[in-house]
């Protein structure tokens, strides 16, 4: 057998086209949602991601607001910022970049987000109210998961779905979503016994465990389905380097139903549903109605 590849990239393209859509709605009434991004520090990899956010906010027709700060800031000095965003009518979503410096706690920070405005859907209010079945804002990347997973097989209920990876930035939420979508689901992690015969059990097998082309095609079961959220960069040819999930796609991809590649799946949704889930807060500030198909 061999897997449909599930195109993330088009399926994202899709998504950023329906809210710049909503967004041009809202902007002809004069209410043009904001994005606020707060980088401290010069992590290389982080400051890629932001600049992807910025160039793709405005692409939606969304105001983007960028706050790059000194690795060295104080605590205070974010905490300040961070009030003066949650004060902002502009600002509708806020998003520190994660990692932070070694000397800034990331749940005090975090935690002293507007729930309201907490895109990125870290806060514990926003984690308790998608851990009680409420309203909240939803962490981005579980998101882009489960729409292409509703996208391939509609209705989840039933469906058995082994999650590998418990942070609370993928797995958990992912493992949140996917009970509210009915599944049986599993959360495996690198204590887990017997990992492959877990995986194994899977209709839905969800790789977000950081590790490169860990998972083999002999874990999957014959038509499952793969949504692989690792980007790990390994060595290639030449002294060149080439980026890599966590599952090892030619054995996977010959035994899957279904398989997202890397790059290309999981990766472009997950600013999408950045995207996504400021137009949502920005509707919920506004007493509007919430656009279809964009939250859980
Ligand atoms: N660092 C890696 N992924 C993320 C994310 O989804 N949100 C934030 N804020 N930081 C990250």
């Amino acid at each position: 057998m061999s897997a449909a590849i599930i195109d993330g990239k088009a399926f994202a393209a899709r998504v950023r086209a329906q809210v710049a859509g909503h967004v041009a709605r809202l902007a002809a009434g004069g209410l043009v949602p904001g994005l606020a991004v707060v980088l401290v520090g010069d992590d290389p990899a982080s400051a890629v991601y932001v600049r992807n956010k910025g160039i793709q906010t405005k692409e939606a027709g969304m105001a983007s607001f960028e706050h790059r700060l000194p690795a060295e800031t104080s605590e205070a000095e974010l905490l300040g910022l961070i009030a003066a965003l949650n004060a902002d009518p502009a600002v509708h979503g806020i998003l520190v970049q994660l990692p932070l410096p070694k000397h800034l706690d990331p749940d005090l920070v975090i935690n002293a987000i507007d729930p309201a405005k907490d895109v990125d859907g870290f806060h514990i209010s926003n984690v308790g109210l998608l851990g009680t079945g409420q309203k909240a804002m939803v962490p981005c990347t579980p998101l882009g998961c489960l729409m292409l997973l509703r996208d391939r097989h509609g209705s989840l209920a039933g469906m058995e779905a082994v999650v590998i990876g418990r942070s609370n930035i993928v797995g958990k939420p992912m493992a949140q979503l996917l009970l509210g979508d009915s599944c049986t689901v599993t959360i495996a992690h690198s204590r887990t016994r017997n990992l492959p015969e877990v995986c194994r059990r899977a209709d839905i097998l969800v790789a977000a465990v950081g590790r490169p082309e860990m998972v083999k095609g002999d874990w999957i079961r014959p038509g499952a389905t793969v949504i692989d959220v690792g980007i790990n960069r390994v060595p290639g040819e030449g002294g060149t380097s080439r980026i890599v999930g966590d599952v090892d796609f030619a054995s996977a991809a010959a035994v899957a139903g279904a398989i997202t590649p890397v790059p290309g799946g999981v990766g472009p949704m997950t600013i999408a549903c950045l995207l996504a889930n400021t137009l949502t807060a920005c509707c919920r500030a506004n007493g509007l109605p919430e656009p279809e198909g964009l939250t859980p």
